[in-house]
């Protein structure tokens, strides 16, 4: 099917608030850095709608804020209809949103989980590369979540380089 962006790349977590704004955000900041902002499409959802129209948790606009990675955002659920085509690369947080994914219609294999490009991880089964849900925790989590998240948008902002010049 044509349409999709060779340099798509969507992140999805459970409620698009926290995890996956950060992780667009991060790459975003990363790209342009780089100079290949354009050569991205990056956008984020939730598998789940609770939040659609919200913005992200003010823990994550903040630690973003401490390095210097702006985060303006709004919440939206997952399409399975269009968001496929548009987005070469599905980037998941944990094993429960490609779960969910699947079970909203995408193809099994079509989702990657972030952690999968921190080359520090190489070898890890799927239960090792997960960035874990921090909304009910403290402000530990969400510090511990933007480690992860900025180690492995390195390695995926190379990977999808790589992919989208070849
Ligand atoms: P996120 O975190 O998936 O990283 O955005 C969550 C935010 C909200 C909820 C769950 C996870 N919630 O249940 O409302």
């Amino acid at each position: 099917m044509s349409g999709t962006t060779p340099g798509g790349v969507l992140f999805v977590c459970l409620g698009n608030i926290c995890r996956s704004p950060l992780a667009r955000a991060v790459l975003q900041h990363k790209a342009s850095r780089r100079g290949v902002d354009h050569l991205l499409e990056v956008d984020s959802c939730g598998t789940g709608g609770w939040h659609a129209g919200d913005g992200a948790d003010p823990r994550s606009v903040a630690v973003a804020a401490r390095y210097g990675v702006e985060l303006r955002h709004v919440a939206r659920r997952f399409d399975p209809r269009s968001d496929p085509r548009r987005f070469g690369f599905i980037i998941a947080m944990d094993r429960s949103n490609i779960a969910n994914l699947e079970r909203a219609g995408l193809p099994p294999g079509r989702a990657s989980l972030l952690r999968a490009f921190d080359p520090a991880l190489a070898g890890a089964g799927p239960a090792g590369l997960e960035v874990p849900d921090p909304y009910y925790g403290g402000d530990d989590g969400f510090e511990r979540v933007y480690a992860m998240i900025d180690t492995a948008c390195d390695g995926l902002l190379d990977h999808v380089l790589r992919a989208t010049r070849a």
